[in-house]
């Protein structure tokens, strides 16, 4: 990500206080040493957010948002990174420096830009092909699916006519080279010896996808008749990658809206906004990412998931809650009548039959209690007894004051008395951590690796280490590969080593610009109260001891669980005998070690 010099960087930060560029959105005031203020970042009535001028970081206790000046701006600005630092610079009244004292930064540049041209010059053709005289099947089959001429014209809608090399002709007399148009995903690599390439999509009908930069990135192409596959898409190239873009979201500049409805299909969001939907988008049949959501999140503070309503549709939906809940944007999912698409639907019943859908949406909870009672015989006394069972697991793991809608919720589904269902609520699961707090502790964690205590544990480390050089040193003997339960945690980790192999003292604040705001906003937390003073040392060896117990705990528990098993072999059970035996000296000697 380093796209600008260090010495620069560094004079940016230097000259961007983060007091006074957060005073210009919230007021910060003193107490203790940190100043507080309201969290502009989610709405509150007693302040949160706080930010320590000596480390130049704000963190905000109540959603954890977090991170160094430029991470401020990305995310209230909506930006991204280098747009920040322009921002910061033109605040600051720096120059931007020469960027292109990287060769090969330029010359990165330089080929991406040809092939966003490349890109550019084939929809502009595919669009021409579509309004001329070769593109009468192709307007008939729009016809067919009721599209508007305008709104052809809004999605810059096109046609790639029968034939091998209609674009490739077209592009490479432009001036395109052929490996060009391979690497923007227009064109295929030949086999043939005389051939060395031809068109990637050929008699189809062509939707531009736009990024949110309003340059073409790639394309999706629909076959007119039933040849498979239905659509074809621009695979992964330099400048795109389907995970980290959404269809129409390009429209959204300028514009804002309170919520944005999330559909499948191309021709799901183009019916929308034909409608007069025009906060859709689509996520380009693939399940929603943590990138595609993060996206949104700088655009609207809701979200309407509005999949299909077949099993693929709503196993996509099921995950895209986590994935949503994740990035703190509020969700709701719109269920559709009688299995129909969205673009069927509202072409049917109209923008307000489809708007008034909204209001009958329902909240994770509820769409996941839904589905699950999908999977249960309600007709029958067990079939109701299982299904409360499997809900009240799920409802345990709300927040209390949730808790309550929906045990109402299934005690109207199943008969089953409310008291009952508490019962049985209180029995599943101990009362569960905020909710939000839990998901952001948990997302991209490795698996079997740690719970949110041993998180806390790390997070301490990670402030004892940033902020010391001896503690790092030591704390590194101690710790082996696979130390860390987050990602993040081993970034940075691994970033700031490396800086500490340059210097006593690194520039924090230049590793920490160049993590991602994601991974920031995991560390801000435990830089935020970064320990510096002379027994740093042994709190990171504490933390890391505890660390240590933790997971010797948790193996020798796996361990027993394995052991109680009656099915077992004998053989199994000595080994198993004996681990648990080496674990528990183990154990031993950990205490022995703690209290000398
Ligand atoms: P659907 O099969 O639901 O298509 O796939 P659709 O949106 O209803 O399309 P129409 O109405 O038949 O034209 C939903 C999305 O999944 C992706 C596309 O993004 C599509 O819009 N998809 C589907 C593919 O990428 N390839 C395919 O072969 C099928
Ligand atoms: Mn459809």
């Amino acid at each position: 990500m380093p796209m600008f010099p260090d010495a620069w960087m560094n004079e940016l930060l230097t000259r961007s206080d983060i007091v006074s560029v957060v005073s210009e959105y919230t007021k910060l005031v003193p107490k203790g040493q940190r100043l507080w203020g309201l969290c502009p970042f989610h709405g509150e009535k007693t302040a949160s957010f706080s930010v320590t001028a000596d480390k130049q970081l704000y963190y905000c206790f109540g959603c954890h948002a977090g991170g160094n000046v430029i991470h401020f701006v990305m995310e209230l600005e909506k930006l991204p990174f280098a747009e920040a630092v322009k921002l910061l610079a033109q605040r600051a009244g720096m120059e931007l420096p020469e960027q292109s004292d990287d060769v090969r930064v330029r010359q990165e540049r330089a080929r991406r830009e040809r092939l966003y041209a490349s890109c550019k010059e084939a929809a502009k053709y595919y669009h021409e092909q579509l309004l001329g005289e070769d593109g009468k099947d192709a307007r008939a089959y729009l016809g067919k699916r009721s599209l508007s001429a305008a709104t052809v014209r809004k999605f810059g809608l096109g046609y790639a006519k029968p034939g091998w090399e209609n674009l490739c002709k077209h592009l490479t007399a432009m001036g395109y080279r052929e490996s060009e148009l391979i690497d923007a995903g227009l064109a295929i690599k030949g086999t043939r010896a005389d051939q060395s390439c031809y068109d990637a999509y050929r008699n189809r009908v062509i939707f531009p996808i736009i990024g949110t930069n309003a340059k073409v990135l790639g394309f999706g192409a629909r076959a007119m008749g039933d040849e498979q596959p239905k659509y074809l898409n621009t695979g992964d190239t330099p400048i795109f990658n389907k995970r980290d873009n959404l269809y129409a979201l390009n429209t959204f500049k300028g514009k804002r809206f309170s919520d944005a409805v999330i559909v499948e299909g191309y021709m799901d969001v183009i019916s929308l906004h034909q409608a007069g939907v025009v906060n859709a988008v689509a996520s380009l049949g693939t399940a929603l990412t943590a990138s595609q959501a993060r996206l949104l999140k700088r655009y609207v503070p809701r979200v309407y998931l509005c999949y299909d309503g077949d099993s693929a549709g709503q196993n996509a939906t099921l995950r895209a809650l986590d994935v949503i809940a994740a990035q703190s944007l509020s969700v709701r999912v719109i269920v559709i009548p009688n299995g129909m698409d969205p673009d069927d639907y509202v072409k049917k019943f109209g923008k307000e039959a489809f708007e008034s859908l909204k209001d009958s949406a329902l909240t994770g909870p509820a769409f996941r209690l839904e589905h699950m009672a999908s999977r249960h015989d309600l007709a029958s006394e067990d079939g109701r007894e299982a299904y409360a069972m499997e809900a009240c697991t799920l409802i345990a793991t709300l927040q209390p004051v949730e808790q309550d809608r929906y045990f109402t919720l299934v005690a109207r589904k199943t008969g089953i008395a409310v008291n009952a269902l508490k019962r049985q609520g209180a029995g599943a699961k101990p009362g569960e951590e905020n909710r939000a707090v839990k998901f952001r502790n948990t997302r991209e964690k490795k698996p079997g690796h740690g719970g949110p205590r041993r998180q806390q544990f790390e997070r301490m480390l990670l402030g004892c280490i940033a902020g010391n050089y001896d503690a790092a040193m030591e704390a590194m003997r101690s710790i082996e590969g696979d130390f860390w339960s987050v990602p993040a945690f081993e970034r940075f980790s691994a970033e700031l080593l490396c800086a500490y192999a340059q210097t006593k003292s690194p520039n924090l604040q230049l590793i920490l610009s160049a993590l991602s705001a994601e991974d920031a906003e995991l560390i801000a937390g435990a830089l935020v109260a970064r320990e510096s003073g002379e027994n740093t040392k042994t709190i990171a060896l504490d933390c890391i001891r505890a660390i240590e117990r933790m997971d010797l705990v948790e193996r020798i528990r796996a361990l027993n669980r394995e052991a109680e098993r009656e099915e077992i072999s004998a053989d199994r059970r000595l080994e198993l005998a004996a681990e648990i035996a080496k674990l528990t000296a183990n154990m031993r000697e950990l205490s022995d070690r703690e209290e000398q």
